[in-house]
């Protein structure tokens, strides 16, 4: 496993991050049971990895809790609270009282990273006055490290609240959705974070448009109705064929994750996955070198300037 630094939190993270939510929920969503979710982990750290991101909504928590038991010190733990419930934003004392969930489940004392979960860019303004000086006493009382903020990737896709929170510099961690699919980040989120040295974690690197041929399918022809894609520059009807066909690429999925591991900016990259086959083929993809130069200009030139889509 290769480590990177957390940005300026100091912390030595694995570059690969398992992510305990997504579509797979560590299998959960396809009916497997919390033991398998906790081998799933288990295998992770077994791997070399360091850095789990999970949170109160996924309901994997425990799972994580169980695996880590006997090995905090060697894990940095992310997890989130969601900021609103129907509608209204939670409370200064309900955003504790997650926060005190997500600690007995964890079974730990000390979050690494409290973030908090799919905040978007009109409910970020109260999410600095009435959540962060309740979290920044939590901080105080040593039940949280750093504080991170995550963005929700399909409602927005072009990063409007990170665009609005970076300048405040109020968090050492920001999840960002970044892909190859849609490389937005790269002009409106890493100039900023690089910058003031805010580590990132990368999320939506696969998802469903870059690991099932339908979904993908879908993305292109919605990014070439609305104009954003050029149909010319497609060659036949595997959009992505001139990937797979590479000599030096060994999938699509492989392609994904080391796009988003050699992107300057990018800190940790997640993989979500209940299979601990994906697991260990996605850990050497994000360890594999950068993609060719030629497979960097291609897709460059076509999905260059996409900014609609999440991919999911
Ligand atoms: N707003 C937020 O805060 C937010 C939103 C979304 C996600 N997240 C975080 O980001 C993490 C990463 O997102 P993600 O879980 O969607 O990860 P991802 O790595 O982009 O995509 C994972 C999906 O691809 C499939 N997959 C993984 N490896 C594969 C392989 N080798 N071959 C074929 N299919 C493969 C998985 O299914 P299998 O189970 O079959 O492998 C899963 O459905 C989440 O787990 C979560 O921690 C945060």
């Amino acid at each position: 496993m290769q480590t990177t630094i957390l940005g300026r939190t100091g912390l030595e993270v694995s570059v690969v991050g398992l992510g305990c939510g997504g579509h797979s929920r560590l299998g959960m969503t396809h009916g497997k049971d919390e033991k398998h979710a906790t081998r799933i982990v288990e295998y992770a750290l077994d791997q070399g990895i360091t850095f789990i991101d999970t949170a109160r909504a996924y309901r994997t928590e425990s799972a994580v809790g169980h695996a880590i038991k006997g090995k905090r010190d060697r894990v940095t733990i992310s997890t989130k609270s969601l900021v609103a419930g129907r509608g209204d934003l939670l409370s200064g004392a309900e955003i504790v009282e997650s926060l005190e969930k997500s600690l007995a489940r964890l079974q730990t004392d000390y979050i690494d990273v409290f973030n908090l979960h799919g905040v978007t860019a009109p409910q970020y303004p109260r999410c600095v006055n009435e959540l962060l000086p309740v979290l920044d006493k939590q901080k105080e009382a040593g039940k949280i490290r750093f504080l991170g903020i995550t963005e929700t990737f399909v409602r927005d896709p072009s990063h409007k609240m990170l665009q609005l929170a970076l300048p405040d510099d109020y968090f050492d961690v920001v999840m960002v959705g970044f892909n190859l699919l849609n490389p937005g980040a790269r002009h409106t989120v890493f100039p900023l974070t690089i910058k003031n040295n805010v580590a990132t974690q990368i999320m939506f690197a696969v998802r469903r448009a870059l690991s099932q041929p339908d979904a993908l399918a879908e993305v292109v022809k919605q990014l070439v109705e609305s104009g954003e894609l050029e149909a010319a520059l497609l060659d036949g009807p595997a959009p992505l064929g001139f990937l797979e066909n590479h000599d030096d690429v060994a999938s699509i999925v492989q392609a994904a994750y080391r796009f988003c591991r050699h992107e300057p900016g990018a800190t940790v990259v997640l993989t979500g996955t209940g299979s601990e086959d994906h697991l260990r083929e996605n850990i050497e993809s994000v360890l594999t070198e950068p993609l060719p130069g030629e497979v960097m200009h291609k897709l460059n030139e076509l999905f260059g300037s996409v900014d609609s889509i999440s991919g999911n």
